[in-house]
Formats: C-alpha cells, sequence, structure tokens
C-alpha cells in the first residue's frame, strides 16, 4: 500500500476538490485493461482512462519507442527547424485519414486542436479572397475542450457561464440532437433527427453564407453523454457546407482511432469533412499530443497562397515534440499490427447487447451505443441533478469498475482491447449497482 500523497496543492481539473480530497480515488499503477489502486485492487477499465487508451494500458512498444526517441533527440525546436520524426509521425497519421486529408499540424490536446482548427478555417477563407468568412457554427451539448475557441463553440452551459462576457463573438449554434421522446432505446444510429441539421440552413439565411467560416461537430458528442448522430444528420450537414462553401470539422478527438471500428468516424459514416481534430488515442494516451488533420486544398490555399515568410502565425513550442512524435509513430503502428480497430468492431455486437440488457434496470430512461461506446441515462433525484450518476459511479469504483458519469448519464467506453468476459464484467457490476441505489 502507498502513502497517501499531501493533496493540498494540486488544484485538479473538471474535479470536486474539496470532496475528492476528502476521499480520494488514487491509481498508482495500469497494464492492459486494468488500473491498480493506492489500496492494491484491481480495477477494471470502462472508459479507457478518459476515452483516451485505445490500445491499454503499459503497451512496451509504445514506451519502449518513447524512451529510445528521447535518449536520441530530447528536444528540437519546430520553429523554422524540423527533426525527421516529426514529419515520419505527420505521414502516419495522414494514412489513417479519409482521402484528401493529409496535412496534419501537430498541437498538444483536444483544446489546442480545436482552437487550431478553427484558426485555421478563419486563415483559409482570408487566403481564399473570403475575409468576411467569420462566423463559427457549433452545437448545444457539443463538447470541444476548454480553450477560448472552443468554449465558445461548445453547447456546455457550465463550462461557459463563468467566462460569457469574454466568449469569441460571432458563433451560432445548432441544436443539438437528443430527444428521449422520439429516440430512446436506439440501437446504433437513431432513425429520427436528420431533419435537425437544417437549422443550419435557417442560421445560413439569418448571416449570410459570406459570414460564416465553419461549422464543427462531434460526429458523436461523447462528453455531454454519448449522443449518436440520427440517420442522415452528418450527411445533410456536409452537404448543406458544402454548397454554401462553409468549412466542415469533424471533432474526432474521442471518435479517433478505432471507436467505432473504423481509424475514423468519418470512415465510419462515409462522410469526408474539411478538417478533423484529433488528441487521445492519437499517442493511446501516452503522452499528450494532438493534431488537426486538413484537407490539402486547404494547406494549398493557406500555403501556396502567401506572398512569403511565415504562412500560418500558429503553432507551440512543443508541436511535434520528439517524445510525442515517437509515440504516435509507435501508436499507429500497433494499432494496425495488433488489430486492435478490428477487436473494437468484433466486440460492438456484444457490447451493444450487454448495454441494453440493462433496460427495465432501476433508474434507466435511455440506453444508447454505437462501436465501442454507450451512454446508460439514469433519472435524476428530485433536487439533485448528477447524484445519482455520481453514486453509481462511486459505487462501481468501489466494486472495481471505473466508469464515467456525465449530468445523470454513465458512459462506458472501454480501452478496444476489451474481451467478451470484460463487457459482461462491466455491464454486470452497473446493474447491481443499479440496483443497489436509490
Ligand atoms: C470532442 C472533444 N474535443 C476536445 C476535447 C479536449 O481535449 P483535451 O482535454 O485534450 O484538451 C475533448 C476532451 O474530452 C473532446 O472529447
Amino acid at each position: 500500500m502507498r502513502q497517501t500523497p499531501d493533496l493540498s496543492h494540486f488544484w485538479m481539473p473538471f474535479t470536486a476538490n474539496k470532496n475528492f480530497k476528502a476521499a480520494p480515488r488514487l491509481l498508482k499503477a495500469a497494464k492492459g485493461m486494468y488500473y491498480t489502486s493506492t489500496d492494491d485492487r484491481q480495477i477494471l477499465d470502462g472508459c479507457a482512462g478518459l476515452w483516451c487508451v485505445n490500445a491499454g494500458h503499459g503497451r512496451e512498444e509504445i514506451t519502449q519507442a518513447m524512451i529510445e526517441q528521447i535518449n536520441m533527440l530530447d528536444y528540437a525546436p519546430g520553429f523554422q527547424m524540423g527533426h525527421p520524426i516529426a514529419f515520419e509521425a505527420a505521414q502516419a497519421v495522414a494514412e489513417f485519414m479519409p482521402d484528401g486529408i493529409n496535412k496534419i499540424f501537430f498541437t498538444n490536446s483536444g483544446s489546442e486542436s480545436v482552437d487550431t482548427a478553427l484558426k485555421i478555417a478563419l486563415a483559409y477563407h482570408r487566403a481564399n479572397g473570403e475575409p468576411t468568412r467569420s462566423r463559427l457554427i457549433g452545437r448545444e451539448r457539443g463538447y470541444h475542450g476548454v480553450g477560448f475557441g472552443g468554449i465558445s463553440v461548445g453547447g456546455i452551459s457550465p463550462n461557459r457561464k463563468t467566462f460569457s462576457n469574454s466568449l469569441l463573438p460571432q458563433v451560432d449554434h445548432l441544436p443539438h440532437t437528443h430527444h428521449l421522446e422520439h429516440n430512446a432505446y436506439s440501437k446504433g444510429q437513431p432513425a429520427w433527427g436528420a431533419h435537425l441539421a437544417d437549422e443550419l440552413e435557417n442560421i445560413i439565411a439569418l448571416h449570410d453564407a459570406s459570414t460564416i467560416a465553419a461549422v464543427i461537430v462531434e460526429p458523436i458528442a461523447g462528453s455531454t453523454g454519448v449522443l449518436i448522430p440520427p440517420k442522415g444528420y452528418l450527411e445533410r450537414l456536409r452537404e448543406i457546407t458544402r454548397k454554401h462553401g462553409i468549412l466542415l470539422i469533424f471533432d474526432e478527438v474521442i471518435t479517433g482511432f478505432g471507436r467505432l471500428g473504423t481509424a475514423t468516424a468519418s470512415e465510419y459514416f462515409g462522410i469526408t469533412p474539411d478538417l478533423i481534430t484529433l488528441a487521445k488515442g492519437l499517442s493511446n494516451a501516452a503522452v499528450p499530443v494532438g493534431a488537426v488533420a486538413a484537407r490539402e486544398s486547404i494547406y494549398n490555399a493557406i500555403v501556396n497562397g502567401s506572398a512569403g515568410g511565415i504562412e500560418l502565425f500558429h503553432g507551440y513550442t512543443y508541436s511535434g515534440h520528439p517524445l510525442s512524435a515517437a509515440a504516435v509513430k509507435a501508436t499507429l503502428e500497433l494499432y494496425k499490427k495488433a488489430r486492435i480497430f478490428e477487436n473494437a468492431k468484433a466486440m460492438s455486437g456484444m457490447f451493444e447487447q450487454a448495454a441494453h440488457a440493462l433496460k427495465g434496470f432501476p433508474h434507466v430512461l435511455d440506453i444508447r451505443n454505437l462501436g465501442l461506446v454507450a451512454g446508460v441515462e439514469l433519472k435524476p433525484r428530485t433536487g439533485a441533478p448528477g447524484a445519482r450518476a455520481a453514486e453509481v459511479f462511486q459505487k462501481c469504483y468501489e466494486q472495481g469498475v471505473l466508469l464515467r458519469y456525465t449530468g445523470d448519464i454513465i458512459a462506458i467506453s472501454p480501452p478496444l482491447i476489451i474481451n467478451e468476459e470484460q463487457i459482461g464484467h462491466i455491464f454486470n457490476v452497473l446493474g447491481n449497482v443499479l440496483k443497489q441505489v436509490d
């Protein structure tokens, strides 16, 4: 048993600090599908850390590549200088992207990827002779990280409220697609809701297409409780944006790298956006890294359209950092070699069955799923929204399964190496816990 450290100095992100520090949950090690807690319990990882450890924990191939790289070159400047592995990592990422999306801008996180993509969209229109296209359209219940760009296009009230006087101007939001009266208990994509994409036409009519730069959506909204796009919805968004010369950004920070059994959700749905934001599974979370994958034509417009000198005044000290580039390269090789996405696909049928078997359990209002992600929505306690899901989360953790909760929704998104027995275990524990809480 490891001694609990002094908890007072670390200001924890997205955490109720006082509650946590009064009753901490500390993980000290991880391997494969399991964490080890500081009280020496094995905890089955039902949420891939934070939707990011797609190939399971402690993958030697990634660790070794990082060790070798840092021993050879710890850091080299990425502005006006380069180092080979950043280019190799970019090539590897491009190979996983849909056709035509092959220019890779490295960042350090999903939030930075989102802000980078929004800036690229503005720069593109300016380079293209349409500088009036500056409005950005997000969606209610969207999560795009915590940068000022990301919270502005994001649609989560608590993330915006405190900063509401300082959000980006000229942002609108599409309606979300989550309506239990129409799409509760959908297996896979709901049949109802494609028409909600048509609201984009109204927004365009209001502002005029000549003022709109980009629409950004998560193909599956993860953080607000696993909202699966209705059949035909993303297709409609693609059609409308293309018709009006508006860029479409898919935020694939969660869906990127195998969650749906394909490299990207773009590939799964057969819809190619103009920009794709990535992070999380990009390095199997072994090191912080993100990226924006852009259409070649966007890169060409900005880079070839520039008179000379620096074409895009944007970048991070650690864009393409040797350590993260090594992790990206090794991760993507591992995904292929270990057939990780194929396992996600093979497990998704049983995962769907196990999730929907909770229909009729106490408190359950809805169950939804696609690939290896599922959401179980609970009825909130009167006057205490979120309290029931928090208790379910805590009890599952005590019983050896780590899940996520947001509001009163439990999210399940395990590492993609999961097997049938482990899937069964996750939903058994969740089912038992649902019977134990009031
Ligand atoms: C869709 C999406 N975009 C962006 C982010 C932000 O990523 P990060 O926390 O790495 O900044 C997240 C994080 O969960 C996400 O789910």
